[in-house]
C-alpha cells in the first residue's frame, strides 16, 4: 500500500462495503473519511448480513484497526447502538480496535430536526436526504459553531455546549419553520451519558495514521456515498454535504498524498441513484424492476439506511469517465455483475444527445444534464448463473465482452469483479 483508498464512482451504494471487507484482509487500519450514517455498507459473510453506518467494513476482519476519521460527523446514539449490535454479533469493537477522530463532528437532534424542517421546506423539490441531520452537521462545522467528538471527553464543557446548540436549534426551528422546541436539559443528559460510553474511543486519529505509515502499516480508507453525491463535484444541490472523492481522503483523514498508492473507484454493473436529482440513464418499467429486484433479496436495490426503493439505470460510461478524472482511479472494482445474467441485451451509455449534438463530457450545468438523452451501444447479454465462478477466464464470453468494453472505453483496468454478495464471490484478477 501504504494508502489505498476506495471511493464510490457513481451515486453511492455500489458495493463499498463488499469491496472494502476484501481488501481489508491486507490492510492494518481501515479509516473512514467522510460522511456519517447517511451511509449504508453492507458485508455478507456466510448466513450474516452486517449493515454498517459509521463503523468501517474492516471491524468484520479480525485483526484490523479501525477508525472514524476527522471528516465524519458522528451520531453518538448511532454509533453506541452500532458498537453493541456488533458485540452482540461476537464482534471485538473495544477501544482497541476502534478509534474516534476528536475533530470528527457530532450529529445532535438539532442537526436532525433541522435536515427534517428543511426537506419540508423545500416542498416539491425536495434533495431526498436521509434525514440524519448530515447538511445541518456540516453547516455547523464550516460556520465554526460545530461540535467536536473531543468534547466527549470534557462532559462539563460538552453539556454546556449541547445545551447552548439546542437553544439556538429551537430558536431556528422555532423561527424559520414553526416546529416544536426539543428538550435541551434532556438533550444534553443524554450526551453526558454517550460521553460515558464513549469517551474511551476518542483519539487524535492523525497521529495514530501517522505513526502506523512510520511504521510500515497499510491503512486502506474506506469512502461513504459516491462522486456524484460530491459536495463540490456532484449533481448541486442533490448531493450530500461532504467530499466523498478521493481528495476527501486526505482531508478526511489528515495524511498526505504521498501515502497514497492506489485510489480504487467502486461501479456497479449497472447504475442506481437514492434521493432526487437527474439521472440521464434511469429506466423505469419492467426492465427498471428486473434491476431493482422485489426486496425480497437482501441485494436488492432498497436503501440500505432508508429502505427507500432505489432509482436504476444502465452503465453510464459519461459519468464513470468524469469519475476516472476526478479521482484518478487506478483500477475499478466493478460489481453486481451477475444482477446482469439473463438479460438478452444490455445497453451502455457511451455518450449523451443535448439539442441534436452529441456530447462525451459530463454537463456540470445540471440544465443542462436534465436535459440530455443519453446515447446507448447494445451489447449481448449471457444466461448462465455466474454467481459462483472464480476466475475470469470463466465466465461466459459475453460477460468477458461486457466487462472488456468498459475497460477499453475508459481505458482503466477492472481488477476486481464481484459476482455476488459473499466474500467468496470478487474475482480479484490481480491474483489470476
Ligand atoms: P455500499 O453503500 O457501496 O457499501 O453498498 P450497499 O451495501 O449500500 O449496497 C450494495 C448491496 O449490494 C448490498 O446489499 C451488497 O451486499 C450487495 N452486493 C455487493 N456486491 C454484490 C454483487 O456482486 N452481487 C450481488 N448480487 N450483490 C452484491
Ligand atoms: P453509501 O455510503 C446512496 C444521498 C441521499 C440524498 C443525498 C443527500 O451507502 O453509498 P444526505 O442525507 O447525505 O444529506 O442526503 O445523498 N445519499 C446516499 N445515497 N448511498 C449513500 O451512502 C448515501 N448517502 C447519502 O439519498 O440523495
Ligand atoms: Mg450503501
Amino acid at each position: 500500500m501504504p494508502v489505498d483508498i476506495i471511493v464510490g464512482a457513481q451515486w453511492g451504494d455500489e458495493g463499498k462495503g463488499h469491496i472494502t471487507d476484501l481488501l481489508a484482509a491486507e490492510a492494518d487500519i481501515v479509516a473512514r473519511f467522510s460522511g456519517g450514517d447517511n451511509a449504508g455498507h453492507t458485508v455478507s459473510i456466510g448466513p450474516k448480513i452486517f449493515k454498517l453506518h459509521l463503523i468501517p467494513s474492516g471491524i468484520i476482519q479480525e485483526r484490523t484497526i479501525c477508525l472514524l476519521g476527522n471528516g465524519m460527523v458522528i451520531n453518538p446514539a448511532v454509533l453506541i447502538r452500532e458498537i453493541e449490535e456488533l458485540e452482540r454479533n461476537g464482534i471485538d469493537v473495544s477501544p482497541e480496535r476502534l478509534i474516534i477522530s476528536s475533530s470528527a463532528h457530532l450529529i445532535t437532534d438539532g442537526h436532525i430536526a433541522l435536515d427534517g424542517a428543511r426537506e419540508a421546506a423545500r416542498g416539491a423539490d425536495p434533495i431526498g436526504t436521509t434525514r440524519r441531520g448530515i447538511g445541518p452537521a456540516y453547516s455547523d462545522k464550516a460556520a465554526r459553531v460545530g461540535l467536536r467528538a473531543g468534547l466527549l471527553t470534557q462532559p462539563d464543557k460538552l453539556k454546556e455546549a449541547v445545551k447552548a446548540h439546542i437553544s439556538e436549534k429551537n430558536f431556528q426551528l422555532d423561527a424559520l419553520y414553526k416546529q416544536e422546541s426539543l428538550n435541551v436539559e434532556e438533550i444534553s443528559n443524554q450526551f453526558l451519558s454517550y460521553s460515558e460510553r464513549l469517551r474511551p474511543y476518542v483519539r487524535e486519529s492523525s497521529k495514530i495514521l501517522w505513526h502506523a505509515l512510520d511504521n510500515g502499516q497499510r491503512i486502506l480508507a474506506e469512502g461513504a456515498q459516491g462522486t456524484f453525491l460530491d459536495l463540490d463535484h456532484g449533481t448541486y444541490p442533490y448531493v450530500t454535504s461532504s467530499w466523498p472523492t478521493s481528495g476527501g481522503a486526505l482531508i478526511g483523514l489528515g495524511i498526505g498524498v504521498k501515502s497514497i498508492d492506489r485510489v480504487i473507484g467502486v461501479a456497479k454493473a449497472y447504475t442506481s441513484r437514492v434521493g432526487s436529482g437527474p439521472f440521464p440513464c434511469e429506466l423505469t418499467g419492467n426492465m427498471a424492476d428486473r434491476l431493482r429486484g422485489t426486496g425480497e433479496n437482501p441485494w436488492d436495490e432498497f436503501g440500505t439506511t432508508t429502505g427507500r426503493p432505489r432509482r436504476v439505470g444502465w452503465l453510464d460510461l459519461v459519468m464513470l469517465n468524469h469519475s476516472l478524472r476526478l479521482n484518478d482511479f487506478s483500477s475499478l472494482a466493478v460489481t453486481k455483475l451477475d444482477i446482469l445474467s439473463g438479460i438478452e441485451e444490455i445497453l451502455v451509455c457511451t455518450s449523451y444527445r443535448h439539442n441534436g449534438k452529441q456530447i462525451g463530457d459530463f454537463p456540470l450545468d445540471l440544465s443542462i444534464l436534465g436535459a440530455v438523452e443519453p446515447v446507448y451501444e447494445v451489447l449481448p447479454g449471457w444466461d448462465q448463473d455466474i454467481s459462483s465462478i472464480k476466475h475470469f477466464d470463466d465466465l461466459p464470453k459475453k460477460a468477458q465482452d461486457y466487462v472488456n468494453f468498459i475497460s477499453s472505453s475508459l481505458n482503466i483496468g477492472v481488477t476486481y469483479l464481484s459476482v455476488g454478495p459473499g466474500r467468496d464471490q470478487i474475482i480479484n484478477r490481480l491474483d489470476d
